[in-house]
């Protein structure tokens, strides 16, 4: 969704914001110790996630997972007074028993870039990811890192479309020239191997060589209206996924998608919200299946998708459009398919806490039974989780998981009933004694 923080340019000013409760505690180790809190040598090994047909693998098992979005990490470990933020949202999923989170690995011109401008890179914000991949690893949490926005939120394309064209080498000034201007295409070629052959300041690690990272995502939501056949978008995931693979083989890749059926595929554009979502220039079959894609994306937000349509007929859509991918994934594909995120508007007329957790949980419940029968559904991601003491960022779906209980247990049982199909990660052990004791 849109995922615009509200006053991103007060967000510097994170010294000035009480930090309250929970973190207050992290801030004060912080201060106290500096790096000499953080040891990043043995304790937490990770594996490389890896594929076996339609399902991810872990240290030789099937892995199925329960995860979540904290998009604002790397802009958040900027600010020395903010970064505590990081350790405790991650400290805190791994309380849950959650194993995943995504988060963006780009921020794109304006207010603390990661790039400043083509190939131009800020170090400072590059040792924030760097903490953010530090402190994952810490927590025994796997990354997925998004490399660039099709939205405007930390740049996205339009920013790489005005940066060609200020630098006189734009052949358009659309924004889906991001897409096919052979200029742009190699400016995000050059961001993402300087991403890709980081070396981490903090672990000594290249990113392209850390078990950290659970898999690359080339672009969050991409759409191409321009080229509704889906010939361009296609084409650019093809040359991209395969640039990406020669500079990094060890990791999974996705693409990033909404899950939209597109007109190549009329049998199964029903499926769609409405009619709309097949003119994006997407295709879920069609680009996933590309050779380079290791796995498939879905986003599920029946709230915007259509309007005026009730609760009940929301939930339903849900299913269908679950069902529907994790199927292609199963017979069409043949490789897992993970929801990247999905959220319900508090902005919605009507809306009551409670309908999230219904929503939640017919969305974790459709994971557990395709987990149960070794189905292509490969796990979860809820757009999105923060903590107290920066309300400025939350978006219209975002929740303190711990702030209201029927929530929380809804996804700490999705932890321990994934861990009682498939056995419990190293990293999970303690924290899931805790959470699954009295039913274990
Ligand atoms: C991969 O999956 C196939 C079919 O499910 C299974 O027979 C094979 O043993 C698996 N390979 C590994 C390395 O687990
Ligand atoms: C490109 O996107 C930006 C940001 O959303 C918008 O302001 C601009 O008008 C768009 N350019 C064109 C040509 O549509």
């Amino acid at each position: 969704m849109v995922k615009s923080p509200s006053s991103r340019m007060q967000g510097g000013n994170g010294l000035f914001y009480p930090i309250i409760g929970f973190a207050s505690c992290f801030a004060f180790v912080y201060m106290s110790f500096g790096d000499l809190w953080i040891s990043y040598d043995g304790e937490t090994t990770l594996s490389f996630v890896e594929r076996n047909g339609t399902h991810f693998m872990v240290d030789g098992r099937p892995f199925y997972f329960n995860g979540w979005n904290s998009y604002w990490m790397m802009d958040h470990a900027v600010d020395e007074s903010t970064r505590p933020r990081i350790g405790a949202m991650l400290q805190a999923g791994a309380k849950m028993g959650l194993t995943v989170c995504r988060t963006w690995a780009f921020s794109d011109g304006g207010y603390n870039a990661l790039q400043i401008s083509p190939g131009r890179f800020d170090e400072k914000v590059f040792r924030a990811l760097d903490y953010v991949i530090a402190e994952a690893r810490q927590n025994g949490i796997r990354l997925i890192l998004s490399l660039v926005n099709n939205l405007q939120a930390y740049g996205g394309k339009a920013q790489y479309v005005k940066w060609a064209w200020e630098e006189g080498v734009g052949l358009s000034s659309s924004n889906d020239s991001f897409f096919y201007d052979p200029s742009i295409r190699h400016y995000f070629k050059t961001y993402v191997k300087t991403v890709l052959t980081r070396r981490n300041t903090y672990t000594g690690i290249q990113y392209r060589d850390d078990p950290t990272i659970f898999a690359w995502e080339l672009i969050n939501e991409p759409r191409c209206i321009t080229d509704a056949s889906g010939d361009t978008l296609q084409d650019w995931i093809e040359e991209m996924s395969t640039f990406i693979k020669l500079i990094d083989n060890k990791h999974l890749l996705t693409v990033g998608l909404e899950g939209f059926y597109g007109p190549k595929n009329p049998k199964r554009s029903t499926v769609n919200p409405e009619f709309w979502a097949a003119d994006l220039g997407s295709d879920f079959v069609h680009n996933s299946k590309i050779s380079t894609v290791d796995f498939a994306s879905v986003h599920i937000y029946p709230d915007q998708w259509s309007h005026n349509q009730d609760f009940g007929y929301q939930l339903k859509f849900v299913s269908k459009w679950m069902l529907s991918h994790i199927e292609d994934g199963d017979k069409e594909l043949k490789k897992p398919v993970m929801f990247t995120e999905f959220g319900l508007s508090t902005k919605n007329k009507g809306f009551d806490p409670s309908q999230r957790d219904k929503f939640y949980e017919v969305i974790l419940e459709i994971i557990y039974k395709s987990a149960k029968r070794k189905k292509s559904g490969a796990g979860t991601l809820v757009w999105q989780f923060w903590v107290e003491g920066m309300e400025e960022f939350n978006d219209d779906f975002g929740i303190v998981p711990w702030k209201r209980p029927s929530t929380y247990k809804l996804f700490t049982e999705q932890s321990c009933r994934l861990a009682r199909i498939q056995g419990v990660l190293p990293s999970q052990k303690e924290h899931l004694k805790k959470l699954c004791s009295q039913r274990w």
